[in-house]
């Protein structure tokens, strides 16, 4: 399937469902800005606790924070966001759309053949102001990159745990970029999630360390996505003057999460430009990062999962993700006993894992709409005393299971 044609599907299916909604949609919508939906919300948070627990308990040594939005005006200057954080952009004179510098083959518009201007920068640091009192509110910038808030955190966490290097911190946060070009749905926004791994190295394991991340980072996604050779590495050529290497991880070959050698550049700023000694014995500890989007990831989880098949729509999402793991449907609607017997079954099983009820239409139509969501289970009840169907998203076959085994059938299932 084409790319773009997928991609439509995909926000007409997320808005349908109730995955992800235009920001602000009454009043015509707000470019760049999406919410995620009851459906969107609960497979969201599932993959921000499988990143979560994946660091703090597969791995040791890794403390997380939740810093803030908003961080000292200063920061921002020492982080150098202020002076480069820009975008080189070409105007058209007749139809004043503006083009990226880089995606500029010619010097006339893509859109309407007009004459396009020199570049020029455009800041893309979001601002605010502080303050009450007209005239003297301070200017402050809504964080460009979360990862800026773990540095600030640096020499309290040190401080604060009995941890010591090589140790990380991690962080899921939002960001907030003003994208000159935001689109192509929530893969490029002007408000969104990042999820960061600082790690802190002596100097003389960086290497070590910078193989170490990339290989395990890449393992992760693999781990969630079915087509794995959709996941690649691609290695930037062009490089920040403190980087030796970097690496982004890409699906379909667009980024999804870098893998930055940092070396001692940020530790040295905001030492420098806060006066405070950011040393830990004696040295500066420099930095493997490895920062994703969390909505990017979402996205292409998505594009990963969604296969139209002949009578049917269906997202395969690994089933840890799915936003319900079980549907429960009582095999018929007249019939109170059934209609009973599912709903406490339902309800029980509710309390232990995250559940829906469907009792509309006919079972095929139950089924096709559960499918489409990605639920891997679906659930029937029906005149047997003590079993039930269980129906296989991906397989569609159905099996009988003892009702007192269902519990265990899906944690089983899970793990
Ligand atoms: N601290 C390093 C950093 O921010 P980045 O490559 O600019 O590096 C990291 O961003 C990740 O954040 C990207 O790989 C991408 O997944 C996500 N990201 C960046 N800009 C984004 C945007 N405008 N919308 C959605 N996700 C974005």
């Amino acid at each position: 399937m084409k790319q773009d044609n997928l991609m439509e599907k995909i926000a007409s299916l997320c808005k349908r469902r109730g995955f992800v909604f235009p920001n602000s949609e009454i009043y015509g919508g707000l470019q760049g800005f999406y919410d995620y939906g009851p459906l969107g919300v609960e497979m969201k948070n599932n993959l921000k606790q499988l990143w979560w627990k994946w660091f703090t308990r597969e791995h040791e040594n890794i403390v997380g924070i939740d810093g803030t939005i908003i961080d000292h005006p200063k920061v921002w200057e020492a982080s150098g966001h202020v002076q480069s954080f820009v975008d080189p952009l070409s105007e058209c004179k007749k139809c004043h759309h503006r083009f990226k510098s880089d995606d500029i083959i010619t010097k006339t518009c893509p859109d309407c053949g007009g004459e396009l201007t020199d570049p020029k920068n455009f800041n893309i640091l979001m601002s605010t102001e502080l303050g009450v009192i007209e005239g003297e509110k301070t200017r402050a910038y809504l964080r460009g990159e979360a990862c800026q808030t773990i540095y600030l955190d640096f020499k309290n966490v040190v401080d604060s745990t009995r941890i010591k290097i090589p140790f990380g911190i991690v962080q899921i946060g939002k960001a907030f970029r003003n994208e000159v070009t935001p689109g192509n749905f929530i893969f490029r926004q002007r408000e969104f999630e990042q999820w960061d791994l600082q790690w802190f190295t002596h100097p003389s394991e960086m290497d070590k360390w910078f193989e170490f991340w990339k290989a395990e980072r890449m393992k992760w996604y693999q781990s969630l996505f079915n087509d794995q050779s959709r996941l690649t590495f691609y290695q930037h050529e062009k490089l920040v003057h403190y980087a030796k290497k970097a690496f982004d991880i890409q699906f379909d070959g667009r980024e999804m999460e870098g893998i930055h050698w940092r070396q001692d550049w940020d530790l040295g700023r905001h030492s420098e430009y806060s006066g405070k000694d950011l040393t830990y014995e004696g040295y500066i500890p420099w930095i493997v990062e490895t920062s994703g989007g969390v909505d990017r990831t979402f996205l292409f989880l998505l594009m990963d999962a969604y296969t139209e098949e002949k009578d049917r729509l269906v997202l395969k999402l690994n089933p840890k993700l799915a936003p319900y793991k079980v549907a429960v449907f009582p095999l018929v609607r007249n019939k109170e006993e059934i209609t009973k017997k599912a709903r406490s079954l339902y309800l029980n099983l509710k309390s232990q894992i995250s559940c829906v009820w469907d009792d509309r239409g006919n079972i095929g139509k139950r089924y096709y709409s559960q499918d489409e969501i990605g639920t891997p289970w679906c659930v029937t009840v029906d005149y047997e005393k003590d079993s039930v169907t269980v129906r296989d998203r991906d397989t569609t076959k159905q099996e009988r299971v003892d009702i007192s085994q269902l519990d265990s059938y899906f944690q089983n299932k899970l793990k």
